[in-house]
């Protein structure tokens, strides 16, 4: 008998998964169940290039259909899977149709927040998370004059400078004191402020939306402190949470789907990866969960190499990258409370390399406008690097030469 893999979800993890598969070796069946009707797509451009036209649809697709068939993988897309069944080890899809698997991965991902206030169900109120949310974002975008962003997260930051790029006044409205506060903190976060500031977004930070307020559209959205900001559209950017299908049977959910050092879960053939994986990072030995690109490719990749039978503890240092105008923010690391960020360059200009520190070694690194520092700084985290503060922030001191 050939055994079954379904691969529940179709982004970017899936495509992680399914692009390694076949080379590891997997000769079972390989189904591919996804909630949206397009083939596995490049998620990174939809708040970048294919808002502002640089990119179109047809190039942010992985691989063409001919790809999947040479692969033998079988795809259902736009069939959303409403129950995992890890008893009778089948998957049920909105369709009623059932589907048996020996091994299933769960690549089902993340789902946007949504803004808790009046009015937010109101028409042109957008999020961004999948090419149909980018496809009428950027439809309203053409038509609007003003935008209002709410969260100074990636999204917030990537559709503000992608808004401004087309020439719209753009107001930005986040809770913290920074921009990109969570993931860099607010040094770092200061600096990518600072360049949005000059850009001439509208910033309020450090303020709540109350309601959004309109019509039969949105008009304005208000704030905490009663400011009014009159818009034509509103881009919701306020975090993501990890989603799963109904399931019967004992599968350990605590923020993602629990998994072992080589993304198994608790169920015996059961996997998962990409946004919605919470797993043991051998390396730093805690949880995480990453919400990036970067992660979701790799740890696909690594699923499929545990299904065709050759599991390995999955310890890849996270990373990301943001686009904004013309910066380039690379960061390598984990996302860790750290005790001290030293910087060597210029965070106003701003090109830098930022390190952040804990209990003396380098746990991640980001780098703005010093491409050839990328990689020695990605080393640095790799070995959690012990290095003295004075060489990491002089700007004399090449950084190869402080990797052991
Ligand atoms: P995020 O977690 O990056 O940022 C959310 C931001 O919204 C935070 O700064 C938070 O303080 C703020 N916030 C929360 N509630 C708020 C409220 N009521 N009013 C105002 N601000 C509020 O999440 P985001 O930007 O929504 O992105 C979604 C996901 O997509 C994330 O997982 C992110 O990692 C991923 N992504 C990654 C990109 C990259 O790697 N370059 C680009 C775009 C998205």
């Amino acid at each position: 008998m050939v055994e079954t893999c379904v691969v529940v979800g179709a982004g970017v993890a899936a495509f992680g998964f399914v692009n390694t598969i076949r080379e590891a070796g997997y000769q079972g069946r390989v189904v591919l169940v996804g909630a949206e009707s397009v083939l596995p797509y490049e998620r990174p451009p939809l708040s970048k290039q294919y808002l502002t036209g640089k990119k179109d649809e047809d190039a942010l697709l992985f691989q063409p259909v001919s790809f999947y068939e040479e692969r033998n993988i079988e795809l259902r897309l736009g069939t959303p899977v409403e129950e995992i069944d890890l008893q009778r080890r089948v998957v049920r899809s909105a369709d009623g149709n059932e589907l048996a698997f020996d091994t299933l991965v769960l690549a089902t991902g993340a789902t946007p927040n949504r803004l808790p206030v009046p009015g937010a169900e109101l028409a042109g109120v957008a999020v961004l998370r999948t090419l149909a949310d980018a496809r009428a974002l950027r439809a309203a975008l053409a038509g609007a004059e003003r935008v209002v962003v709410i969260g100074g997260g990636f999204i917030g930051c990537e559709v503000a400078a992608s808004a401004r790029t087309l020439g719209k006044q753009v107001a930005l409205v986040e809770t913290l004191p920074v921009l990109l506060g969570r993931a860099l903190g607010v040094e770092i976060g200061s600096a990518i402020t600072r360049v949005h500031e000059r850009q001439g977004v509208a910033l309020y930070l450090g303020r709540r939306v109350v309601g959004i307020e309109g019509r039969e559209r949105a008009e304005r959205v208000v704030l905490d402190d009663g400011t009014t900001l009159p818009c034509d559209l509103v881009v919701v950017g306020i975090g993501v949470r990890p989603v799963l299908p109904a399931v019967v049977g004992d599968l350990r959910f605590d923020d993602g789907v629990v998994v072992d050092a080589t993304c198994a879960t608790n169920v015996d053939g059961v996997w998962a990866a990409g946004d919605v994986a919470r797993w043991w990072h051998p390396r730093i030995e805690r949880f995480l969960r990453v919400e990036h690109y970067d992660n979701a490719l790799a740890q696909g990749a690594a699923v499929a190499k545990a299904v065709a039978g050759q599991p390995e503890p999955y310890d890849a240092v996270p990373s990301f990258w943001s686009d904004q105008y013309d910066l380039t923010i690379q960061h390598y690391g984990y996302p860790v409370e750290w005790d001290e960020i030293v910087v060597r360059g210029d965070l106003d200009e701003p090109t830098f390399t930022a390190f952040y520190l804990k209990d003396g070694r380098v746990y991640g690194a980001v780098i703005v406008r010093r491409p050839r520092e990328m990689r020695p700084a990605r080393r640095l985290v790799e070995q959690l690097a012990q290095v003295d503060r004075t060489l990491l922030t002089d700007p004399s001191v090449d950084l190869r030469q402080l990797l052991a």
